[in-house]
C-alpha cells in the first residue's frame, strides 16, 4: 500500500492522517487508543493484525500482503442511541466504494456486512467510548477481502466468505480501495453529522439485500425468523414475525433464507 498515492487521492479530510503499521494487534485497538491524541479522520491502517476482532467476540481473519484493515476515528456530535447511524454509514460508504473500483454487485446485509451473492466481502465494527450519555469517540473499523485466496482459509470461513480476487480473478489495487473508501466515507459522514437520515437511511436501503427478504436473526434473546420490512430511524432492523407481530431487532446475526 503506498500511502502518499493514497493521500494524493484524497478529496475530503478523512485520511489526511494515516498511521500505518506493518502488524498490529487489531487496527481499532489501537485507533482507540490514540483517539484523544489525534484529529477526527484520523486513519490506522495496517498490512495484517495478529489479533482482528470481529463483531460478538469473534476473530477477523488477517493475513498480511492482500487485504485491507483500517479504522477511522471519528467524534459525531450524535446520541449514543444513535451509534448504529455509524455502521450504516460505513457500510453504505465501504458498499458505493466497491462499487465504483471494481463494478461489482456489492449489497450490503443488515447490520454490518457486505456481501456478493450470499458470501461475506467486508465487516464492519463500530467502537464507542461514551460518557454521560455522549460519544466522546467512535472507531469505525473496516475489514475488506481483496487480494486473499479464500481456498487458504479454514473450511468455516470458506464455506461463508469471499474476497474481490475470488469473485473475479483480478488482482486489485488495495492502494485504490483505501483511498475511495475514505473519500466515500468523508462524504457519508458529512450526511450523518448534519443527520440528514432521510439520504443516508434511503442509500442503505438501495444498496441493501435484506430489506424485503425471508429472514432468520439470531439474537441475545433467542432466533426470529420473519420478513425484513424496514429499517427505524435509529438503524434499527424491523422485522414482521409469522404471527404478525412486528420487532424492532439493535443487534444480532441475520441469515435470508429466501
Ligand atoms: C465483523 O463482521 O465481524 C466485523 C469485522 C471487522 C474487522 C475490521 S479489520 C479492521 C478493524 N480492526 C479490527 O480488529 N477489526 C476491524
Amino acid at each position: 500500500m503506498k500511502i502518499a498515492e493514497i493521500k494524493s487521492r484524497l478529496r475530503g479530510d478523512v485520511g489526511r492522517e494515516i498511521f500505518f503499521y506493518d502488524t498490529v494487534g487489531s487496527t481499532n485497538a489501537v485507533a482507540s487508543e490514540i483517539a484523544a491524541k489525534t484529529v477526527e479522520g484520523a486513519v490506522v491502517l495496517a498490512d495484517t493484525q495478529s489479533k482482528g476482532k470481529g463483531r460478538l467476540g469473534r476473530v477477523w481473519v488477517s493475513p498480511p500482503g492482500v487485504n485491507i484493515y483500517m479504522s477511522i476515528i471519528l467524534r459525531p456530535d450524535i446520541r449514543p442511541r444513535y451509534a448504529t447511524l455509524i455502521t450504516i454509514m460505513s457500510s453504505v460508504a465501504c458498499a458505493t466504494a466497491l462499487r465504483k473500483v471494481t463494478g461489482l454487485n456489492v449489497t450490503i446485509k443488515w447490520p454490518n456486512d457486505l456481501i456478493i451473492q450470499k458470501k461475506k466481502l467486508c465487516g464492519i465494527l463500530t467502537e464507542l467510548k461514551t460518557e454521560r450519555n455522549k460519544i466522546i469517540f467512535a472507531v469505525a473499523g473496516i475489514g475488506i477481502n481483496v487480494n486473499a485466496d479464500i481456498d487458504e482459509f479454514s473450511e468455516d470461513v470458506k464455506s461463508i466468505a469471499t474476497s474481490l480476487k475470488n469473485e473475479t480473478g483480478i488482482v486489485y489495487s488495495r492502494t485504490e480501495i483505501v483511498a475511495e473508501t475514505l473519500n466515500e466515507i468523508d462524504r457519508w459522514y458529512k450526511t450523518l453529522k448534519v443527520m440528514d437520515r432521510d439520504t443516508l437511511l434511503s442509500e442503505w436501503k438501495r444498496l441493501s439485500s435484506t430489506l424485503g427478504r425471508e429472514v432468520m436473526v439470531v439474537t441475545g434473546q433467542g432466533t426470529l425468523t420473519g420478513l425484513a420490512l424496514d429499517l427505524d430511524s435509529e438503524g434499527m432492523l424491523m422485522i414482521k414475525l409469522t404471527s404478525g407481530e412486528v420487532k424492532r431487532i439493535s443487534s444480532g446475526d441475520v441469515t435470508i433464507v429466501r
